[in-house]
């Protein structure tokens, strides 16, 4: 889910909550809704209303030009990421109490909101949803109805939840003020002028204002339209420092491409630019990371791939023992951490729950390293070193640039280690000469996009698909399925190609299309021999490789070519890099051509909050 919220002293803020919660759509689209503090002007003795309107249904299907104008200069607002109870109007948020004095958004999940709701429909309440976050705002209520302002009713119902979130809440009491606490759930504030914000995320504000400030556990602030004060549960006040982000509001743009995820996968290759430049950042950090005997990679979704890659540099490039572990499962197998190992944490939001809570444990027993995306996120606030990949704000729910911005890190670690800890400073040196060339490469790649539309446009109806890859090429395969998963709908595996033949070479016959990754190299003999078990069992064969000619045998029925600028002796080494760039095409194209938006995939968010 994605909350925001705005208070201005020069504007109604509707428009500006509508803005904001389109900017955070990526993160649900079950249904959509905003509150303001209506103010009846007619009352002499000034009145105030809560103004509501909510609805299931992605924004652009439901908001319309009436949503625009609603009054009021203070409001909130939410896109919904279903997790209790179903996507229908009466569960969308804001979520209001008995008399619509106060209106609340939540993003998290309330552990124990079955015992809270009893008790509260005990005491006369009368719930509307079947959501956990509506306990929320009953409580703020029996609070406020015992005389107390909607700051101290707040801190007085955290007192009473058990589990994660980030909670917006304005009130009629309190028209001058939006109210807002987080948990585990990310939570920014803008700093703008005359006006101020809150959101899930930086891109709901970035239009006004590049100042930001991140609230900790259950600190409680208090926004008005000049000021925001920080306080702990004490109502001790805090100072907090403001960052400035390098973002713009450009970047959480379209800028003339039909998608995000297409504008993404353009944004490749200065991806790769920009993320080189931290290149002696990463360097210090590996220098004061001696102690290192082994790795251990935790992440999730396309993160976990880019980690995979990830071991085999970090075992064939610097000989340190690595692990990959997914975050979800991190916490049954992570007793034997210790101060020699370091675990690096990879993540493009850096809010999502698991690896937050993997990071938590792991922080206990060994040296802790993140590489994010965002700017200040949960994960870079924890961890004892942080990396930023240079990608900019990734809207499209499935992950593109920020994939190659985190393999760009991952290989740079692997050079320093090996530079630093084996002392190869060959292998080092000639990585970090050869990586330069790769943004090159990728535009060169992209220039052949016409191609894989050909090829999407054929293989856009098989309900089935395989990915095949081995070494280095195997994460890649599994990511390229990840992809055609997430936005076409098809069912896709990736494998290690040696692999297909222990099982599911069962499942190949003529109707399903086998992805095979074939870049020159160690592994490309072996895959050729499993691209023969394939054809002779009839599978339709898409080959991406750079030896165009090997191929053009009648071995496979289709082949993209992958230019060979690096030299033949690199080709597998980089092959995670420009390989996944036409997969990615291959399923933004199928998910087209099928008629379907591959920025919004059905039931999934791009940055999941919750365990
Ligand atoms: C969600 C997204 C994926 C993403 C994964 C991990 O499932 O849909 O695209 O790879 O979360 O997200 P993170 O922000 O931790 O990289």
């Amino acid at each position: 889910c994605g909350i925001a919220g705005c208070i201005s002293k020069k504007r109604r803020v509707a428009p500006i909550l509508l803005d904001s919660v389109r900017k955070l759509e990526y993160r649900g689209y079950d249904s959509v809704g905003i509150a303001t503090v209506e103010e009846n002007r007619y009352n002499n003795n000034k009145e105030y209303n809560i103004g509501l309107k909510k609805a299931k249904g992605q924004i652009s299907k439901v908001v319309d030009k009436e949503w625009e104008k609603f009054d009021g200069n203070v409001g909130i607002t939410h896109v919904r990421w279903a997790t209790h109870g179903i996507p229908s109007n009466e569960n969308s948020h804001p979520h209001t109490d008995c008399h619509n004095k106060v209106a609340i958004v939540h993003n998290g999940i309330i552990n124990n909101f079955k015992e809270l709701k009893n008790k509260l429909i005990d005491e006369g309440h009368e719930f509307k949803s079947e959501t956990d976050s509506e306990v929320i705002t009953h409580i703020i209520e029996s609070y406020m109805e015992k005389g107390m302002n909607l700051e101290s009713a707040l801190v007085e119902t955290v007192g009473h939840l058990d589990g994660t979130y980030a909670i917006g809440a304005i009130s009629t009491n309190n028209p001058d003020e939006i109210v807002a606490v987080g948990r585990k759930s990310p939570l920014v504030i803008g700093i703008g002028d005359g006006e101020n914000y809150l959101a899930s995320d930086v891109p709901a504000f970035l239009k006004h204002t590049k100042k930001i400030m991140y609230p900790a556990y259950d600190e409680i602030v208090i926004l008005t339209a000049d000021n925001v004060v920080v306080k702990d549960l004490n109502g001790n006040v805090i100072e907090k420092e403001i960052i400035e982000t390098n973002w713009n509001e450009d970047m959480a743009e379209k800028a003339g491409y039909d998608h995000f995820m297409l504008k993404e996968i353009h944004e490749q290759a200065i991806t790769v630019e920009n993320t080189l430049s931290v290149k002696e950042e990463i360097e210090n950090i590996v220098k004061d990371l001696k102690s290192i005997k082994r790795i251990c990679f935790v992440a999730c979704g396309t993160s976990y791939h880019a980690a995979l890659t990830g071991k085999y540099l970090f075992e064939n490039y610097a000989h340190i023992p690595t692990d990959v572990i997914l975050a979800s499962e991190f916490g049954y197998s992570f007793n034997s951490l210790d101060e020699e190992t370091l675990t690096i944490f990879i993540s493009q939001s850096g809010e999502t729950r698991d690896t937050i809570d993997a990071i938590e444990m792991a922080k206990e027993k060994s040296k802790t390293l993140a590489i994010v995306n965002v700017l200040g996120s949960q994960a870079t606030r924890i961890a004892d070193y942080v990396i930023y990949t240079q990608a900019g704000p990734e809207i499209g729910v499935a992950a593109t640039k920020t994939y190659i911005g985190q393999l760009i890190c991952i290989y740079l670690l692997a050079a320093f280690f090996s530079k630093h800890h084996l002392k190869d400073e060959v292998f080092a040196n000639t990585l970090l000469r050869k990586i330069n060339l790769i943004p090159k490469l990728i535009e060169k790649i992209l220039e052949n996009e016409d191609e894989i539309k050909d090829l999407s446009l054929k293989y856009k109806y098989p309900p089935n698909f395989f990915y095949l890859g081995r070494g280095l090429a195997y994460p890649t395969a599994l990511e390229g399925a990840l992809k055609l998963k997430e936005i076409t709908y098809i069912h896709a595996e990736g494998y290690a190609a040696g692999e297909l033949k222990h099982g599911p070479l069962a499942l190949i016959d003529y109707c399903v299309p086998v992805v095979v990754l074939l870049p020159k190299g160690d592994s490309y003999k072996e895959t050729m021999n499993n691209l023969s078990e394939v054809q002779s069992r009839g599978g339709d064969i898409i080959a991406f490789t750079s030896d165009v000619e090997d191929l053009s045998d009648q071995k496979a029925q289709d082949v993209f070519e992958i230019p060979n600028d690096l030299g033949e002796e690199f080709e597998e080494l980089f092959a995670p890099l420009t390989y996944i760039i036409p997969l990615q095409l291959l399923s933004y194209y199928i998910s087209i051509y099928r008629g379907l938006d591959p920025d919004h995939p059905k039931n999934l968010a791009k940055c999941v909050t919750v365990g």
